[in-house]
């Protein structure tokens, strides 16, 4: 029985914003169809998995994705553009590469500073990380 090794980073997307838009999804959908082209080289090269979410709880300020793995910590970034697509996979390059998930500010990509919302840290060792698994398991939420 052959197991496969989850990627180094998942990347979502949500697809509904700006669901307070007249056209729900507006925002969302050209920013998936942006990340799905510029992520296809390291999607392909399993290093990550990218997936489109009906929301990621960020609703406020349209135009979000959430970098994550399995214990390391989550980011999410919002008001974000199909334009930001490039620097978003230059910015799960790093996020990959880095074994805690963490990457100095000074590092990111200069067109996504300032559009960071969300961090969150992996649990501590020993706890519960049943629920920390790959995109695949879950289909929304970060
Ligand atoms: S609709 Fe996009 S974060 Fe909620």
């Amino acid at each position: 029985m052959a197991f496969s090794v989850p990627p180094p980073a998942w990347l979502k997307v949500c697809t509904t914003c700006d669901r307070y838009a007249p056209v729900t999804g507006s925002i969302g959908e050209r920013l998936a169809q942006a990340l799905d082209e510029a992520s296809s080289a390291m999607t392909s090269a399993g290093r990550l998995a990218f997936r489109r979410v009906p929301c990621l709880s960020g609703c406020k300020f349209p135009g979000n994705i959430a970098l994550g793995a399995s214990a390391k910590t989550k980011i999410r970034l919002n008001r974000l553009r199909p334009e930001d697509a490039d620097d978003l996979v230059a910015l799960a390059e790093l996020y990959a590469a880095s074994p805690t998930g963490e990457v100095p500010e000074e590092d990111w990509p200069v067109g996504l500073k300032g559009h960071l919302a969300t961090v969150i840290k992996p649990r501590l060792a020993g706890a519960d990380q049943s629920r920390d698994q790959p995109p695949q398991e879950r289909t929304s939420g970060i």
